[in-house]
């Protein structure tokens, strides 16, 4: 698609959950599907983008004409999102649901069953998000926001924090939204204006997304 709307734009997309080791059989992680991230991948490929998907561990296909690179940890995913901006990105949009803590250490032995109760100490993970958009030559760039409540106030402070262009706001405490589902329903937020969309699939969500990126990356 030649005359679409990110016609000729390389897109790179993060998407899925990240799996954080505690021992060689063991991870911590969340219900994120990927369908979202992939979703919008579709959307920006029909509107004539060249796409990259950076993605957790999903179950879902590689789209055709979209290339894929899989990641587990979200150093993995900070990694692999540095290295596709350095090879050049006009719009970078960061849908994963990244850990925000990772064990310590790994464990390199199964973990016993000794004690009645455990602590696992957690440390925190890189923001792939935050580095991209903080970047001297940072694309263009959009964040996600998975809340459960005052979901505009914590997307807008997420979006001022970490220098974003727009933001996504999701409410996953919605029944039958969000994490996992194949429907959500968004606020998107950018400097003087927000947009609400759906309930409806993610696919047709990720289309109007895609279009109301492409105008304000038009704008510059
Ligand atoms: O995958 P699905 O099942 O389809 O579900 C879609 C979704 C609910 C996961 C998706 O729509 C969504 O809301 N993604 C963001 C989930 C999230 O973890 O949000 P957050 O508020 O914790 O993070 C804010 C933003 O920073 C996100 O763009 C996230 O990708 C990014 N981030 C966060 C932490 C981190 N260490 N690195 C990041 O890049």
């Amino acid at each position: 698609n030649g005359s679409g709307e990110l016609a000729g734009k390389r897109v790179v997309i993060t998407a899925g959950p990240t799996r954080e080791p505690i021992d060689p059989v063991r991870y911590i992680s969340n219900h994120s599907s990927g369908k979202m991230g992939y979703a919008l991948a579709v959307a920006a490929r029909d509107a004539g983008a060249s796409v990259l998907l950076i993605s957790g561990p999903v179950a879902l296909r590689a789209p055709a004409g979209i290339e894929v690179r899989s990641v587990v940890t979200a150093d993995d995913m900070l990694q692999a999102s540095s290295q596709a901006v350095d090879e050049g990105c006009d719009l970078f949009i960061a849908t994963a649901a990244v850990a925000d803590y990772r064990p310590e250490s790994c464990a390199s032995d199964k973990i016993k069953k000794t004690n009645e109760a455990m602590a696992l100490p957690l440390v925190r993970n890189p923001d792939t998000l935050a580095t991209i958009a903080g970047r001297q030559d940072a694309p263009f760039t959009v964040g996600f926001a998975a809340e459960t409540s005052d979901v505009a106030r914590y997307a807008k402070d997420k979006m001022q924090r970490k220098n974003l262009r727009m933001i996504v706001a999701n409410d996953v405490s919605a029944p039958g939204l969000g994490f996992n589902s194949d429907n959500n329903a968004v606020t998107v937020f950018w400097s003087g204006g927000q947009e609400t969309i759906g309930p409806d699939t993610k696919q047709a969500i990720g289309s109007r997304l895609v279009a109301l990126i492409g105008q304000h990356l038009k704008q510059g």
